[in-house]
């Protein structure tokens, strides 16, 4: 007697030749499925692996992460039976994709999804694991119900090297403790390595004028949807983090003399007076290779004479950043039109990238 069964159409894990789709037979636990014969799909050979029996096919499904199902065929003149893996079930949604084969054994499992809720907007997938179900989280999310977050954009390019960019949830501490929270992914800079994008509000050139005593202008950075705390744990998580600074000045000074008159607050309330890298020196990006304005002065600014000039540099101390409020004064005198004084800020958005080694 020819037994025909209904196998899975639908596999992308193994190809097979279209055929009519048929009604639902039924269906039990850990099925088999035996039809009435009303057509015939032969698959074609190609594609087609062989196995000695179906516990090989079981265990060839239970190593391929989206296998969930398989088709078993006939036993061949070798010894050798057909083996199909498949990324659907009969159980979740998929009856149409189903088609009747002579000699074919579907084997679905037991619909554990039915018991167990996968969050957000993952899928179950019923499955040949222990558990008996999978959750496929969308990129990001972690965990066996999908209910973590990754912790950087680059622990999400790592997860899946084809995450596009966009806005993700992460937790840089993981589960419990401090809240996740949504950024933006570049999956692209920085070699694809996947950086954490935090805005804030004080990206535009923004004017300064008017603040005459050192440090009198105060504009605090706020940035989106994470708070400091939050921030720090990014760090943390991250091998890079970085920031650019720029102030471009009209006899407005970063320094007068030993006073400092503009300066930047760490993310933990300290003064920093380096515009540049990470050296923590009390000088701008030119005097590192010695070639400011004025070769006597630590920033081009200092020079002071009249005319725009800028200072700008990328702050790559982890440990201090982000930026948490900029501070510049030398700004209060409008004397007359050649000893005016105007200033300038522009802070880049906050990134992070690669992953520390904890
Ligand atoms: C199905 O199996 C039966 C017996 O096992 C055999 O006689 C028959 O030829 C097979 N049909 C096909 C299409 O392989
Ligand atoms: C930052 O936000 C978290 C919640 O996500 C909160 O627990 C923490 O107290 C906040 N920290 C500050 C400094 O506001
Ligand atoms: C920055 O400038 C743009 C364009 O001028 C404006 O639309 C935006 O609101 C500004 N952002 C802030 C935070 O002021
Ligand atoms: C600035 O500081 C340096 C070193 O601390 C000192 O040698 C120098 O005299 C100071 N200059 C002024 C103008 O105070
Ligand atoms: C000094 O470094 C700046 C960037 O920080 C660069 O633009 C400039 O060309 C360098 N000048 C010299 C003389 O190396
Ligand atoms: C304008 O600046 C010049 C020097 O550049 C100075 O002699 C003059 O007194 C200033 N005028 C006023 C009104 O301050
Ligand atoms: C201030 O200096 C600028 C040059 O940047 C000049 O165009 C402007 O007229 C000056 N303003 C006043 C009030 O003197």
């Amino acid at each position: 007697m020819s037994n025909i069964e209904l196998v899975m159409l639908s596999s992308r894990l193994s190809r097979m030749a279209p055929s009519r789709e048929l009604a639902i037979c039924g269906v039990t636990a850990f099925v088999f499925i035996v039809c009435s014969l009303l057509a015939v799909g032969i698959p074609t050979d190609a594609e087609r692996e062989k196995v000695p029996n179906e516990g090989s096919c079981r265990v060839k499904c239970y190593m391929e992460p989206d296998c969930v199902s398989i088709n078993v065929g006939p036993l061949d003149s070798r010894g050798e039976i057909t083996c199909e893996l498949n990324d659907a079930t009969w159980e979740n949604g998929h009856e149409s994709d189903m088609k009747e084969l002579v000699n074919y054994t579907y084997l679905g499992i037991e619909n554990h999804c039915h018991s167990h809720s996968c969050i957000g907007s993952s899928t179950c997938q019923v499955g040949f694991t222990s558990k008996g179900f999978r959750c496929k989280c969308r990129p990001g999310g972690v965990g066996d119900f999908c209910e973590g977050a990754a912790t950087s954009c680059s622990e999400i390019k790592s997860l899946d090297n084809s995450a596009r960019d966009g806005d993700y949830v992460i937790d840089p501490d993981g589960e419990g403790g401090l809240q996740m929270f949504r950024v933006s992914c570049d999956m692209t800079d920085k070699n694809g390595v996947g950086v954490t994008v935090i805005s804030h509000n004080s990206e535009n050139r923004t004017l300064v004028d008017g603040y005459e005593k050192s440090g009198s202008y105060k504009r605090d950075i706020k940035y989106m949807r994470a708070n400091l705390t939050q921030l720090t744990e990014l760090t943390k998580v991250s091998l890079h983090c970085e920031q650019s600074i720029k102030y471009e000045c009209y006899n407005s000074r970063l320094h007068n003399g030993n006073t400092t008159v503009g300066w930047w607050m760490s993310r933990d309330d300290t003064k920093m007076t380096y515009w540049d890298g990470a050296s923590g020196i009390n000088q701008c990006a030119c005097a590192v290779n010695g070639s400011c304005a004025r070769s006597d002065r630590r920033c081009n600014c200092d020079k002071d004479d009249s005319e725009w000039r800028f200072d700008s540099g990328l702050l790559t101390n982890k440990i201090h950043l982000p930026v948490k409020q900029l501070r510049f004064g030398d700004t209060g005198v409008a004397r007359n039109a050649t000893s005016n004084e105007t200033g300038y800020h522009t802070l880049g958005k906050f990134r992070c990238y690669g992953i520390a080694q904890l």
